[in-house]
């Protein structure tokens, strides 16, 4: 059985103190059967990566450049990444894709970049409100996906984050049914793309998830952890989330 994994996306949110005193409010925790992750802002993956070391917890970052090194004002490179003991990187979240213009092939880029550094990438899929309602869901992740994973030997690593854009930041989660039936489809189309090479993937849900919501979701068959914002911001959310993760492992 594959081992849940909980990620905490903090976005744009904590200083380095802040991120000191969130950790320190955390730490020790100790939840064998759950993998937890971290992905703070880049500034503050150094005191992260000093406090996570012996915790159990890994490293991630919530974005990265294609390029080793060069002339890219204002970008983060998977060297950079790695030399900090980052172990995963979330690639093509929904705000990148919106707000940063990020497109498909910009994301499968990223995703080959990780891949050749040992990085574990986190692929954000998800439709908007617009795209739900005029029922084109299924055929927004079959494009994101088959996109990402274009002419992509089945990767040793990789993680799917399924993120319905309504849910996110809204407080409003898609239930454990419409979840799961998302989740479905993308472990088929995986299926589709490397065969039963493809067990190893997790796929995680992402939207407004938290710990009144988490129980039902983390049951479903083909949901394998979540990728968590709003509530992975408050070391006590993120906490009841995580004991709520290793119960049911
Ligand atoms: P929320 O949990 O705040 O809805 O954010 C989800 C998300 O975007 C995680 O990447």
């Amino acid at each position: 059985m594959k081992k849940i994994l909980i990620v905490g996306n903090w976005k744009m949110n904590k200083t380095p103190s802040e991120t000191e005193a969130f950790l320190k409010a955390l730490l020790p925790i100790d939840f064998p059967s759950v993998e937890s992750v971290i992905c703070p802002p880049f500034t503050a993956l150094v005191i992260a990566q000093q406090h996570l070391r012996y915790s159990g917890f890994l490293l991630g970052a919530q974005n990265m450049n294609a390029h080793d090194s060069g002339a890219f004002t204002g970008e983060i490179s998977p060297l950079m990444l790695r030399e900090l003991n980052v172990s995963y990187v979330i690639l093509g979240h929904s705000e990148r894709r919106t707000l940063f213009a990020e497109k498909d092939e910009d994301i499968r880029l990223k995703l080959i970049s990780a891949l050749e550094h040992g990085l574990i990438p986190i692929l954000c899929v998800g439709e908007t409100l617009e795209e739900r309602e005029k029922g084109l869901t299924e055929e927004v992740i079959t494009k994101q996906v088959h996109a990402a994973l274009r002419d992509v030997p089945c990767p040793s690593s990789l993680v799917i984050a399924y993120e319905p854009v309504w849910a996110i930041g809204t407080g409003k989660t898609a239930t454990s049914a419409e979840a799961e039936e998302v989740h479905t489809k993308i472990h088929t189309l995986l299926q589709g793309l490397y065969g039963m090479q493809s067990a190893f993937i997790r796929i995680l849900y992402g939207g407004s998830m938290n710990p009144q919501n988490a129980e039902a979701l983390l049951q479903e068959k083909h949901i394998d952890g979540g990728l968590i914002g709003g509530a992975s911001l408050k070391a006590e959310s993120f906490r009841e989330l995580l004991t709520i993760a290793q119960r049911l492992s």
